[in-house]
This record gives structure tokens, C-alpha cells and sequence, in this order.
């Protein structure tokens, strides 16, 4: 892919190709960024990409992966690294819910592992370019259902029984631990990190998955007016984190749907946000010693 030369903000989105992800590509590129969209599908990402550059005047670039696999996650930094000269703002918006227990090439449970050890390894990954970005940015698309969620260290494959409820609530209080815990070791330096949970958005795809119960309760809730929250409604949120001068001061919060709001205490609390840490560089194969 051409190296760009551009002086205006690039932006990584994960999980742009569809749902919140997708409509917030579309704001960030209508504001003149650079939006580097990841997703699984080369057709429907180069065609959402062609189609967001042709319609919003600004530049939509699509990279494929599957932030299922490390080593996916590893090339994608690459591409990263070699295609852009700047990285204001990281996004880590990909995510999933699966009904069935699956476990990954690298041994990993497949929530924990899309959701919270991909966007854990591609920062780790992207910290040279975030560094030599003034001002860079970390957002990470969390859930207020990260307040049922446990972080079953002892169990990272969730053998002992696998809900999937349980496993989505778990990937994302490890969001919002992994992101006060990495504005945390940050402090100091010129990058911010923080999480928002973007409302309960019953319309996007994010229910697939689920089971056939979920997803009658989903299609109703996406028609009934006052159950749940358009994508729109947590697109703004998300470039809201990414773009507006507060969240550009603020660091190791957690915005929820009345702003920013204390998260749960399992991910607050500093030894359980370390372990976390530590565990999550084991299964990954890095140092634990970062930023
Ligand atoms: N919807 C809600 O009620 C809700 C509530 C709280 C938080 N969230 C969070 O919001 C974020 C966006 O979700 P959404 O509701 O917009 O759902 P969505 O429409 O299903 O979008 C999910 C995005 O993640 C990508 N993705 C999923 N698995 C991936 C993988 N293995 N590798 C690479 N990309 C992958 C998908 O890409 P493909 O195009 O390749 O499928 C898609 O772009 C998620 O983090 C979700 O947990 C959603």
C-alpha cells in the first residue's frame, strides 16, 4: 500500500466496517481525517472505504484482519506502521458475541481474545507511531455490561462453563481495566486513553450470534422506540472521545450514556487491573514491562 504524507488526523477504527464503527467512520472522514477502517471482509471493507472517500471528501483506506489471531494483529500494525506518518487516534472498536464456546488458533477463548486481547496487542504494537503522534489518542468501545462481568483469570478459556453473556460482560470490564490501567502507565506522556460504553444499539449485528431468544428480544427492541439507541447515538459518542478537546485533556475514563461515570470497582481496583496486565502479556508473548 502508498506510504501517505498528510497532514491531517489518521485515525485507526477497528470494527468500522459495520454497525456503530461503520457510521463513525463516515463522521470522522466528513471532518477531513484520514480513517483507517479494519475488518474481516475485503469486498464489503474496500467497498465501504471507496464509498466514504467518494462521498465525504476525506480518506477511507480499508485494512484486512481478523483480530481473532495474534499474528493477524502483529501484520495489521505492520501495514499500520509502513502505510501512514501519524497516528492521532486508536480506536478499538471491533467486537463480538458468540453463542458457542470457540476457542482460537492460538488457544485463546474467541470473546476475550477479539475483544480485549486484540485492541491489548495492537496498542503494544502501535506505540511508536502513537508516540510520535503530539496529542495521540486511545479510545476503546467498552459496555456498561462490563458492571456483570468477572474477570475468571484463573479460567481465561472459560472451561468451567462458557455463558456467553458472561464471556461478552468479561472482554469488557477487561476493556475498561486495560484502558484506566494504560492511561495510568501513560501518565506523563502526550497519549491519552479512555472507554465509553455507546449506549444499548439493538440494531447493529453485534447479536448475530446470539440465540434465537436474543435475537427476537434485539429485532423488537431495535423497532420499539425507547428500548434502545440508534448507532448513530453511539457513533457520536465514539468520535466524541476521539476528536473533542476535553477528552483530549482527560485520561482513564470511562464515559457512559450521561458522560463520564465511575466504572465498576473490579476495574479500578490496581491489583486485579495489573493481574489483568500480566496475564494478558503472557498470552500474548510480550514483556509486561510497557508502555
Ligand atoms: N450494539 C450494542 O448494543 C453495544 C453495546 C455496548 C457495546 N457495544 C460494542 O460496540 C462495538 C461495535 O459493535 P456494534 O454493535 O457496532 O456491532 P457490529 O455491527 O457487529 O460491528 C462489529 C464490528 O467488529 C468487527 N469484528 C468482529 N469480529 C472481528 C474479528 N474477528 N476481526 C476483525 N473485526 C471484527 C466487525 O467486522 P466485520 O465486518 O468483519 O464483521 C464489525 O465491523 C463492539 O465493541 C461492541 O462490543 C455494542
Amino acid at each position: 500500500m502508498e506510504r501517505t504524507d498528510s497532514d491531517d488526523p489518521t485515525v485507526l477504527l477497528t470494527g468500522g466496517t459495520s454497525g456503530i464503527g461503520a457510521i463513525a467512520a463516515r463522521t470522522l472522514a466528513e471532518r477531513g481525517a484520514t480513517v483507517a477502517v479494519v475488518g474481516r471482509d475485503e469486498d464489503k471493507g474496500t467497498r465501504l472505504a471507496d464509498e466514504l472517500t467518494g462521498s465525504t471528501g476525506g480518506t477511507v483506506r480499508f485494512h484486512r484482519a481478523d483480530l481473532a489471531t495474534q499474528d493477524a494483529v502483529r501484520r495489521l500494525a505492520e501495514e499500520v506502521t509502513a502505510t501512514y506518518d501519524r497516528l492521532d487516534v486508536l480506536v478499538h472498536n471491533a467486537g463480538l458475541s458468540r453463542q458457542d464456546h470457540t476457542i482460537t488458533d492460538d488457544g485463546i477463548e474467541l470473546t476475550f481474545a477479539v475483544n480485549h486481547l486484540a485492541p491489548y496487542l495492537l496498542t503494544h504494537e502501535l506505540m511508536d507511531p502513537l508516540r510520535a503522534t503530539p496529542g495521540a489518542r486511545v479510545v476503546v468501545t467498552a459496555s456498561g455490561v462490563h458492571r456483570r462481568g468477572e474477570l475468571a483469570l484463573d479460567d481465561v478459556r472459560l472451561e468451567d462453563g462458557y455463558e456467553p453473556l458472561d464471556a461478552y460482560a468479561r472482554s469488557k470490564l477487561a476493556n475498561v481495566a486495560f484502558t484506566l490501567e494504560l492511561a495510568d502507565r501513560l501518565d506523563g506522556e502526550d497519549i491519552v486513553a479512555n472507554c465509553f460504553h455507546p449506549g444499548f444499539v439493538p440494531s447493529t449485528a453485534l447479536f448475530r450470534d446470539a440465540s434465537l431468544r436474543t435475537r427476537l428480544f434485539t429485532r423488537i427492541a431495535a423497532v420499539v422506540p425507547g428500548i434502545g439507541t440508534t448507532p448513530e447515538t453511539g457513533a457520536d459518542r465514539l468520535v466524541e472521545l476521539a476528536t473533542a478537546p476535553e477528552y483530549g485533556r482527560r485520561s482513564g475514563g470511562y464515559v457512559g450514556s450521561d458522560g463520564p461515570e465511575e466504572p465498576a470497582p473490579a476495574a479500578t481496583d490496581p491489583d486485579r487491573r495489573e493481574r489483568l496486565w500480566n496475564v494478558s502479556a503472557d498470552l500474548v508473548g510480550i514483556d509486561p514491562d510497557w508502555p
